[in-house]
């Protein structure tokens, strides 16, 4: 196990052991929404797609941006937790670009983002990210995209889930397309929740459907 791997290790059994300090709110029985995939992705092999998205395996560098950790937790219609899911999320970096060949931005590529990370949920269906907030990002002529995560949500016996995690607080939520087809409820299940009023700490709990 060499040092990232051993401080990875460590900060997983550290959250996976005060997440039950915190109580899981959700609406009722609600699954979460699926949202759209959108176009990017990830079609780039690589190497490193650990938990902690703010560094890349053999880069010295930080990934710029506000970081953030993500606490989530995955249950069933029954609100039972769910281990062994697999978490495959991406999203833009801190300036709203991808790292895929078919983002034509002009926002820069910061080589110190891991922009995509695969995970499992362990006991409790907890799993955690750390990443940073990523860039609001242009859609359309007139439609700009807020902060968010991409997720697709897989497990044996379970409808597959692809959603999108939004931010709390952010104004440009009212005026995404996306996020704004869906009703009260749904917006309240897509969006994480702060941990205690702070922004660098947030909860998010995905609920899925059995087959
Ligand atoms: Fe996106």
């Amino acid at each position: 196990m060499n040092i990232k791997n051993r401080r990875i290790f460590l900060t997983t059994s550290f959250w996976a052991g005060i997440f039950g300090l915190f109580s899981t709110k959700v609406s009722g029985a609600s699954l979460t929404p699926s949202d759209s995939q959108g176009p990017f992705y990830p079609i780039t092999p690589q190497k490193d797609k650990d938990f902690d998205l703010t560094q890349v395996e053999g880069v010295t560098g930080v990934a710029k941006g506000t970081i953030v950790n993500i606490r989530g937790k995955i249950l069933d219609e029954n609100l039972t937790p769910l281990e062994n899911v697999t978490i495959d999320m991406w999203q833009a970096n801190a300036a709203g670009r991808y790292h895929h060949p078919h983002d034509t931005s002009l926002a820069p590529i910061d080589k110190n983002f891991q922009g995509w990370a695969i995970v499992q949920s362990g006991m409790n269906g907890t799993f955690n990210f750390k990443t940073i907030i990523p860039g609001a990002y242009k859609a359309s002529g007139t439609w700009i995209r807020p902060p968010h995560i991409h997720f697709k949500i897989s497990k044996i016996g379970y409808h597959e889930l692809l959603t999108q995690m939004y931010f709390p607080d952010n104004e440009l939520n009212e005026k995404d397309f996306l996020l704004q087809s869906k009703n009260a409820a749904e917006k309240d299940l897509m969006i994480a929740k702060k941990v205690n009023d702070s922004d660098d700490t947030l909860k998010y709990t995905i609920i899925l459907k059995s087959i």
